[in-house]
């Protein structure tokens, strides 16, 4: 298995469009990617068109209640396995946040079931690094940042990487990351000028492929589909598909 935490604590920068169109992606190749929802929005699961589950059958359930993992997880009709998530988990951080090696409980979880093979991971992050995310960065053999092209976003960008720097130290192993521009428009001056600085830092770790703004991806979590299902011959299905091929070209995935 690899396991990618897609995080930004920013709010709004494409995280779960990013998780739920890879996933779907990674499907339409065989890939059998599993999503982990670590957000209590649990907008991805909602957008793969599961909701309104007792919090017992998701992710909620596994930190709260010590319930194995693949007893949560859901095999979806597009081919992802998904371990849901819920509203309860808002809760996670007041029950465990003092408890020590809390931020390995995920790691542990990962490793003590069988059921994975050598799946992607796929953790959709809530836009906080509360114990969750955490959890999620501790899990995780590399990180995809999603972010959008504007002042304010790059500024996280900053907080971001001085937070993982900081984690690298109890990790004791380089935390990788890799940054993928969201709702790009290159007609704008502030786009071209927010992806010339981030060349500048990130180099090769800046993904080639960026995510202009297309409809379809905000429409088709209303309808419950990933953007292939919802409209596969849309921008943002292609968009996703090269960011996807992107990704595993580079290795990003094993
Ligand atoms: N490329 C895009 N084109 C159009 N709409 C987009 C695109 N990317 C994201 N959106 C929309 O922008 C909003 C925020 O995106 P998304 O939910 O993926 O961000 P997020 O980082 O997961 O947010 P949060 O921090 O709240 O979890 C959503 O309504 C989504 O549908
Ligand atoms: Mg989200």
């Amino acid at each position: 298995m690899t396991v990618i935490a897609v995080f930004n604590q920013k709010g709004g920068v494409g995280k779960t469009t990013t998780t739920l169109n890879v996933a779907a992606s990674l499907a339409l190749l065989d890939r059998k990617p599993v999503v982990i929802d670590l957000d209590p929005q649990a907008h991805v699961s909602l957008a793969l068109g599961v909701r309104n589950l007792q919090s017992s059958a998701t992710t909620a359930a596994f930190f709260r209640d010590h319930i194995p993992l693949d007893r949560v997880m859901r095999r979806l009709g597009n081919q992802i396995r998904l371990l849901p998530g819920h509203p309860d988990l808002s809760k996670i951080d007041a029950l465990l946040g003092a408890t020590p090696g809390v931020a390995g409980t995920l790691k542990r979880g990962l490793d003590a079931s069988l059921a994975w093979d050598d799946a992607p991971i796929l953790i959709d992050c809530a836009p906080a690094l509360g114990v969750l995310s955490l959890n999620a960065l501790y899990a995780a053999d590399r990180v995809l940042i999603p972010v959008t092209a504007d002042y304010l976003a790059i500024q996280g960008l900053n907080r971001l990487d001085l937070a993982l720097n900081v984690l690298e130290g109890p990790l004791k192993r380089r935390i990788q990351r890799r940054v993928v521009l969201t709702r790009f428009d290159e007609t704008r001056p502030l786009c071209r000028e927010a992806l010339a600085s981030l060349k500048s830092r990130y180099g090769d770790n800046l993904c080639d492929t960026r995510i202009p703004d297309d409809p379809a991806l905000s429409e088709s979590p209303a309808h419950g589909m990933d953007i292939f299902a919802y409209s596969a011959d849309s921008p943002g299905a292609h968009d996703y598909r090269l960011l996807t091929m992107e990704l595993l070209s580079k290795g990003f995935f094993q």
